[in-house]
Formats: structure tokens, sequence, C-alpha cells
């Protein structure tokens, strides 16, 4: 499938200032020249951002990189994770289509897609609420047939489901993500068959459908006062930068204290070496000591 930027474009593209922060935590991850690495997480927080990558938005992210536009379009336009053109306002359903899915009823769902939301993918509904697409597995073969909604999977869904789920979408509900069918996870239909020991004590839903309930930002865009800044280092390093600056006065207080007590000793002591008697007298024992010490 040829993946080509969108044909109208937006003249600029900014992060938010939060968001600018946490971008430059990323690069920090990498040794200097090799900031091109951080290429994915920036362009993620951009889309995540604008909800799509708009030129402008691949080409502030070279230039915060040092790349060539032209290398920071290849990653863009390669990875189906990037959408190139404006998505819908609320949500982007993307359906998988590969074998499981398409066995276990994905045409069905396409058809509500087609039917609700737009004929073609990757356009947007007539509100602007809504845009969809067909995707290769998402890796929940086992909950076919389902489909990835903002950042969370509904598994074993039903045509009737999908037509539902996209109704509350639009009045700015967030169905709860995870199996559509009663079951908890991947298990069989009729429940557990060996380990049964973990159905004791468990959330009320599955891992990823349970943080996604309590994070509740399925389909919100990030405007960077949901998510944490993800680079303790920065706090780490300010605070080393700290302690060190500290220490060394502490130290420059030390010395000086100590050449106040000591100076006329060594005077004196240096008077005495003029004649050669104490630095002959004292050297073996300072030297004595000193490998004492290191034992
Ligand atoms: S085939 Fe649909 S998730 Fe794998």
């Amino acid at each position: 499938m040829l993946r080509r930027l969108h044909p109208v474009q937006p003249d600029s593209f900014a992060f938010t200032a939060a968001n600018l922060a946490w971008a430059q935590g990323q690069i920090s991850k990498y040794p200097e020249g090799r900031q091109a690495s951080a290429i994915i997480p920036l362009l993620w927080r951009a889309q995540e951002q604008e909800g799509w990558l708009s030129r402008k938005a691949i080409e502030t992210v070279a230039d915060m990189l040092g790349m060539a536009y032209i290398r920071a379009l290849e990653v863009a336009t390669f990875y189906f994770m990037f959408q190139l053109q404006p998505v819908g306002s609320v949500a982007h359903v993307q359906i998988c289509g590969t074998t499981s899915c398409m066995i276990c009823g994905a045409e069905e769902l396409i058809a509500v897609c087609k039917e609700m939301i737009a004929k073609t993918p990757h356009t947007l509904s007539l509100d602007g609420k809504f845009s969809w697409e067909e995707v290769e597995c998402l890796g929940a073969c086992a909950n076919a047939p389902m489909a990835q909604i903002g950042k969370d999977y509904y598994e074993d869904l039903t045509a009737e489901k999908l037509r539902d789920m996209i109704a509350r979408f639009s009045k700015g509900e967030v169905p709860t993500p995870g199996p559509q069918n009663g079951r908890y996870a991947a298990e069989p239909l009729s429940g557990l068959t060996t380990l049964k020991d973990f159905e004791s004590g468990r959330q009320q839903y599955n891992a990823s459908a349970q943080r996604a309930v309590d994070l509740r930002d399925t389909v919100k865009r990030i405007d960077g006062t949901e998510v944490p800044i993800l680079t303790p280092w920065l706090g780490k390093a300010a605070k080393t930068a700290a302690k060190v600056a500290v220490g060394a006065a502490v130290a420059a207080v030390a010395v000086a204290a100590v050449d106040a007590v000591t100076k006329p000793k060594r005077t004196a002591k240096k008077a005495d070496a003029a004649d050669g008697t104490e630095a002959v007298a004292k050297a073996p024992r300072a030297t004595k000591k000193k490998t004492e010490g290191d034992a």
C-alpha cells in the first residue's frame, strides 16, 4: 500500500511546552551523535498531540534530531502506526483483517465502519468524529475479531457490538476495552480448565483492560498533563550536580581549616628539612603507615 503525505498540510507545527520537555527528555536517553534514535517516540508524541503526522511535524522532529528530512520521512511513511492524514476527532478505528479475525467476522466489522463512518478507509465521517482503516494482525488473534480504537483493544467483537460502541463513543462515552463477550482475557469461553488458582484475587478486568480503565485516556489526545515525563535521570543529574557542589564546598572549608592548624608546623618542618635531618628521619615511617592503612 502506498503511503503518501496528505495533499492538504498545515503551515506549522510546534510541540506544546510539556510535550517539548518530554521530547527533550527522550533525546537525552541517547549518547551524543545518536539523537536520531529518538525519532519513533518523538513522531509518536507529535501524532498523539495532533492526531496525525503532518509534513511540518515530521520536519520539526527531524530538525530537533539533526536529521535530513528524507530520513524522518522514510520512518514516518514506513510504519503503519503513523497516520499521514487527519483522523477522526474522537476515534480512529483500526479493524484487524488478518486470518483469525477475517475467519471470525472482520469483514462484518468493516461493513459497519463503511456504514457508520465512511465508505472508504482514511476518510473522515461527515461529523469529523471518526475514521477507520483495515490493519494487519494486532496480536490478539485468540480474541478475534478485534479492533484497536485509540490506545486500546476491543476484542471478541460482533457487528452489533461494534455498532453500539461507535454510537457510545459518539456520545462521549468510553466503552470498557478488552473482550466484549464476557471473557476475562484469552481463556476458553467456558472458563479456565487449568491454572484455576489464578481466578482468585484478580482485578475486575484483565491487566491490560484494567490499566486502560484506570488511566481513562483511551481516546484522549495527549496534552502533556496526563502522562508523567518518564525521564527520572534528568532530576537525578540535577541532584547529583547539587550534591557535588555542596561536597566541594564542604571539602574546601575542611582543607582551609586543616591548613590553618597545620601550616605553622609544616613551615617549621620545612625549616628542619633544610639541613636534611627531618626528611631523612620521617620519610620511611610515613611510607610504612600508608602501606598498613591500605591493607
Ligand atoms: S489476526 Fe487479528 S489480531 Fe491476529
